[in-house]
């Protein structure tokens, strides 16, 4: 089942998400349905905060942005997860998020990550990512906490895009992919 993605001015987007208790519901659907939506947006992570539910599970398949470095493809339900560990010297990424159609900037994030978190199937995992994959998990997290990547940028940007960022509240953006919008008319 496809979802309508939230767009940016929703409050569920500013929301921390719950842990997911198992047995709670059907997580495996719900994922599945993830999945589908995610690629039917052409995204490579998608959080549940986006799909309109307030919990801590995202998403990822990632294809390497670059063949010539060693990047793997990863796709991953992560449940409940918890970022243990960012290190290294930031650095820049220009970021876009299927909430924020549109708008593409550089965000400034840590390379190396260790995340603990359970699969759809209730097994439990600690690894360590690092370059594009850790940049998408740290995106998704984010969504988990109620933040946006725009929520990064510095002031003088933000005031640049709140033109932008209004339009996508109220419905006025183009996207290839059914939307929800918390202020359209
Ligand atoms: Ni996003």
């Amino acid at each position: 089942m496809i979802y309508p993605i939230v767009a940016y001015g929703h409050p569920v987007l500013k929301t921390k998400g719950k842990d997911i208790e198992k047995g709670e519901m059907d997580v495996k659907t719900l994922v599945d349905d993830m999945f589908e939506t995610m690629y039917n947006a052409n995204g490579v992570g998608l959080a549940a905060p986006q799909i309109g539910k307030s919990l801590r599970l995202f998403v990822i398949d990632t294809d390497p942005i670059d063949e010539e470095e060693d990047q793997p493809k990863v796709k991953k339900a992560f449940i409940n997860p918890q970022i243990l560990d960012e290190e290294g010297e930031e650095w820049a990424f220009e970021e876009g998020c299927l909430s924020i159609p549109n708008i593409r900037e550089d965000v400034n994030r840590k390379p190396n990550i260790r995340i603990k978190y359970f699969d759809e199937n209730w097994e439990e995992h600690e690894e360590e990512y690092d370059g594009f994959v850790a940049r998408v998990i740290q995106h998704e997290y984010d969504h988990i906490e109620g933040i946006l990547f725009t929520d990064h940028l510095s002031a003088f940007k933000k005031r640049i895009l709140k033109g932008k960022l209004a339009n996508i509240s109220k419905g006025k953006v183009p996207a290839d992919y059914k939307m929800l919008f918390s202020l359209k008319k």
